[in-house]
């Protein structure tokens, strides 16, 4: 099962003064359970194409297929759609409305005429996941901090139990811990549910650390569809349409470019940190061992073998403390 586009295009104000290609022929397949990062400069169509993903917005031209069939045929049920697809707005504002935090939640099940004991036992159950604590179930939506309102966004949401996640910029203005805490949620939401994730984000970071595949968009164009290892290796066209690779890419391309043996597909904090520590300990240990003689040529001898001996073993250590260890998928 799969969401797949066929060559979609959006024009926005068609036939007007204003006509705007917001989308250009785009093409993908996203099987379940993938955690796909969509990142792009702003006003590349990143919002644009994920409203097409549950129907908000039609297709100028070209098709969606959910699950194999073409969600534009006639007599398709696109209020259901809306409910396995579920998409959480760039702007919380955009989507809590409610008087009470709880009522909000209930807005999605509701919507799908459960019985109200499923209605309440599935807000409970979505507000549980998302963390947010009892005591703030009967405040309104709009006095709350902007973690929080996420929280409440995205738990709307997931009170639908969708099969597939959107989440449009879920991060933005928030600091460094809710920004952890969001996305940790929606990590544990693919590992744990087996749920589709599609994550909007400026941030390459983000994208390195959860998504297994990115996809990124430029003037309405995708131009890189590839895994985040792949794509950061184009760290240069990436800056081109006025994106970059994770700031840790830099810092290894600039060990590189001074001789040191690393290898060039670190792309996570933790991933740098394991092969930095790895060469120092190697260095250090050959330097320890070559301690009773040192000898300019016992010296030269440890540093080369440091650099020779590490290679392998820095870019193993990678791959396990990568979080994308390849059992991970075992989950579902
Ligand atoms: N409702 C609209 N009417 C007309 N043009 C629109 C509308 N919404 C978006 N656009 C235009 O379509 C293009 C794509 O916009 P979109 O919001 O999809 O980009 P985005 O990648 O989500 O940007 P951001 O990172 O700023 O959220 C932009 O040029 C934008 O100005
Ligand atoms: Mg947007």
């Amino acid at each position: 099962m799969s969401i797949r586009a066929e060559h979609l295009t959006h024009i926005y104000g068609q036939g007007t003064a204003f006509e705007q290609y917001a989308l250009k022929d785009v093409n993908f397949e996203i099987p379940d359970g993938q955690f796909v990062g969509l990142i792009g400069h702003t006003g590349s169509g990143k919002s644009t194409l994920i409203q097409h993903l549950n129907g908000l917005l039609r297709a100028s031209s070209g098709t969606i297929y959910y699950n194999g069939e073409d969600i534009y045929a006639q007599g398709y049920n696109m209020k259901q759609l809306r409910t396995k697809v579920g998409l959480v707005f760039q702007y919380p504002e955009h989507q809590l409305f409610e008087v009470d935090v709880f009522s909000d939640v209930c807005f999605g099940p509701k919507n799908m005429g459960l019985p109200k004991d499923e209605i309440a036992a599935r807000a409970r159950e979505a507000l549980k996941l998302v963390g947010l604590k009892e005591k703030y179930y009967k405040q309104s939506p709009f006095e709350l901090s902007g973690g929080q309102k996420r929280r409440v966004a995205i738990a709307g949401v997931l009170a639908m139990r969708p099969e597939v996640l959107i989440l449009d910029e879920p991060t933005a203005g928030l600091d460094p811990r809710g920004r952890d805490e969001i996305l940790d949620l929606v990590n544990s939401l693919q590992d744990n549910r087996g749920m589709t994730i599609i994550l909007v984000s400026h941030s390459m970071e983000d994208v390195a650390k959860y998504a297994d595949r990115l996809m990124v968009m430029s003037g309405g164009e995708k131009v890189f569809d590839d895994t985040p290892k792949n794509v950061f290796r184009h760290y240069k066209e990436l800056e081109a349409i006025g994106l970059s690779a994770p700031q840790v890419t830099y810092i290894v391309q600039r060990l590189r470019e001074n001789g040191v043996d690393i290898s060039e597909d670190l792309t996570t904090v933790a991933e740098a940190k394991d092969a930095i520590l790895k060469l120092l300990r190697d260095k250090g240990r050959l330097q320890a061992a070559g301690k009773p003689d040192p000898g300019a040529g016992g010296n030269a001898g440890a540093s080369g073998n440091a650099g020779a001996g590490k290679s392998a073993g820095a870019g193993k250590n990678a791959g396990a403390g990568a979080k994308k260890a390849s059992g991970r998928k075992g989950a579902r």
